[in-house]
C-alpha cells in the first residue's frame, strides 16, 4: 500500500494530468505537427475527428482563453482577464512585489512566508528603498495555540505600529497555519491604511475556499502543481482590480528578456489568448497549460464543493491524530490550523534525523514532508481514509519510530 500525503514541490498528478502527459509524448512521436499554433489558440476542434478520437484527453483543450476562464472559475470569479499563468509562481511574486513597492513604503510580512518568496520581497524592497517588517506568528500559532483572530490582532497592531502600507502574507503556510486573510484585509482597508496586499495561495488553491481572499487582495498567487494535482509547474496570478490588472499585464508583456519579470510562457499564453501572436517569438514548453486544462476540467465539480472536501480532509486529520495518541508521535493541535494539514512531531528524541525519517516513511509507503526541526507535514487526501489505510498508517508510524531508536 502507498499513501500520498505531500504537497511539496510538484505534488502528485491526478489521472487526467497523467493521461495528458502520456498522450502528449505519443503525439510528439507520432505527429508533432498536431501541436500547431491554431491548436494552441483554438483547441482540438482544428483537428479531424479521427485525431480527436486518438488523443481523447488532449481533445479537451479548447484554447488558451478557455483555460483562463476555467482558472477564473476555480478561483471563484468570472473575470478571466484578471488571470495570468506562467512557468513559475515565483515570477509572479517578483512582479507583484515590484508593483507593491512602487506604491508602498513599508510592507508587513510574517515568519510564515515561504522563504524563497520572502527573499524576492526583500530584494524588491531593497531595489525600491522600501522597508520590510516581519511579524512573528509561527510560535504564537504552534506553541501558543493562538486563534486566527489573535494572529490578526498581532498583524493589525504591527501594521499600524510600524506605519505600514503594504502586506504580503500566506493564506495557508507550508506548515498548515491558516490566516484569516479576508477579515484582516477588510479591517485594514476600513482604517484606510492599506495600499497593496499580496497573498500567497500556493497551499490554498484546491484546498480551502479562496473566493473571499481574492475579492479582498490586490494579487493572489498560487500554482496548479500542489493541491490541484496538475503535476507540471504552472504559476497562477489573479489581480484584484482593473488598474492592477493593467499594470500587471504591462510588466509581464513589456519586460524584455533580460528582466527578472520576464516569463516566456506567460508572454506566450497572453499572446495566444489575445490573438496577438509574435511570429518569431521563442519556443516554450506548452505542456503545463494542457495538464492544467485537463486537471481543472476534472476538478471543476470538486472545486464547487471545496468546503465539503475540506471537511473530509479534516475528518481524516482528526482520525490520523487520534491514532497517534499514546504513540511516540505527537500531533500538533492548534486552532489556527483549520485546514487539511496535520503537523506531527516526535515526542522525545532530538536525535532523529529529518532525512532519515523522510526516507523511512517513504520506504514504508507514506509520502510526506519532514522539516529540519523534525516536524512532519501530512496533507490529507479528500477521500475518507479507510480502516485499512488508518491501520497501515498506525503500523508505519510505529515501525518508523522503532527504526529511528
Ligand atoms: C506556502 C508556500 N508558498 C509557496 C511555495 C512555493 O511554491 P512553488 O512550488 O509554486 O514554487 C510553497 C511550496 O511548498 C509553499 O508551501
Amino acid at each position: 500500500m502507498r499513501i500520498y500525503m505531500d504537497t511539496a514541490r510538484q505534488g502528485q498528478a491526478c489521472p487526467a494530468a497523467m493521461q495528458v502527459e502520456c498522450e502528449f509524448a505519443r503525439l510528439a512521436f507520432e505527429d508533432p505537427y498536431l501541436c500547431s499554433l491554431p491548436f494552441l489558440q483554438h483547441g482540438a476542434r482544428v483537428w479531424t475527428e479521427q485525431r480527436q478520437r486518438e488523443f481523447p484527453e488532449l481533445s479537451c483543450w479548447n484554447g488558451s482563453h478557455r483555460l483562463h476562464e476555467q482558472m477564473a472559475f476555480a478561483l471563484g470569479t468570472r473575470d478571466a482577464d484578471r488571470v495570468f499563468v506562467a512557468s513559475q509562481s515565483a515570477r509572479f511574486v517578483r512582479t507583484a512585489c515590484r508593483l507593491m513597492f512602487r506604491q508602498c513604503r513599508s510592507v508587513l510580512t510574517t515568519d510564515l512566508n515561504w522563504p524563497a518568496w520572502q527573499q524576492i520581497a526583500n530584494e524588491e524592497a531593497q531595489k525600491h528603498h522600501g522597508r520590510i517588517l516581519i511579524a512573528e506568528l509561527k510560535d504564537l500559532a504552534i506553541r501558543g495555540n493562538a486563534s486566527p483572530q489573535e494572529l490578526n490582532e498581532v498583524l493589525q497592531s504591527q501594521f499600524l505600529h510600524h506605519d505600514c502600507d503594504g502586506l504580503f502574507i500566506p493564506a495557508v503556510s507550508s506548515l498548515g497555519i491558516r490566516l484569516a486573510v479576508a477579515p484582516l484585509l477588510r479591517q485594514l482597508r476600513s482604517l484606510h491604511s492599506l495600499r497593496f496586499a499580496v497573498v500567497d495561495g500556493a497551499q490554498a488553491l484546491g484546498h480551502i475556499p479562496v473566493s473571499d481572499i481574492i475579492d479582498s487582495c490586490d494579487v493572489f498567487i498560487a500554482g496548479c502543481h500542489k493541491w490541484l494535482q496538475a503535476h507540471l509547474p504552472l504559476g497562477v496570478a489573479l489581480t484584484g482590480n482593473g488598474l492592477t490588472t493593467e499594470q500587471f499585464a504591462s510588466l509581464a508583456m513589456n519586460s524584455d528578456t533580460t528582466s527578472d519579470c520576464h516569463d516566456p510562457l506567460l508572454r506566450f499564453s497572453q499572446e495566444l489568448r489575445t490573438e496577438r501572436l509574435q511570429k518569431y517569438s521563442e519556443t516554450v514548453n506548452v505542456l503545463p497549460l494542457l495538464t492544467a486544462n485537463s486537471t481543472l476540467r476534472a476538478a471543476s465539480k470538486a472545486l464547487n464543493t471545496i468546503t465539503d472536501s475540506l471537511a473530509l480532509r479534516q475528518a481524516n486529520r482528526q482520525n490520523v491524530a487520534d491514532l497517534l495518541q499514546d504513540s511516540p508521535w505527537c500531533p500538533v493541535a492548534s486552532t489556527s490550523m483549520d485546514c487539511g494539514i496535520l503537523l506531527v512531531e516526535p515526542r522525545q528524541t532530538e536525535r532523529w534525523n529529518p532525512e532519515a525519517i523522510t526516507a523511512a516513511m517513504h520506504q514504508s509507503g507514506i509520502s510526506l514532508s519532514v522539516y529540519p526541526d523534525r516536524k512532519l507535514r501530512l496533507s490529507m487526501p479528500s477521500q475518507i481514509l479507510t480502516e485499512l489505510e488508518l491501520q497501515f498508517l498506525r503500523n508505519t508510524f510505529t515501525a518508523v519510530s522503532q527504526q529511528m531508536l
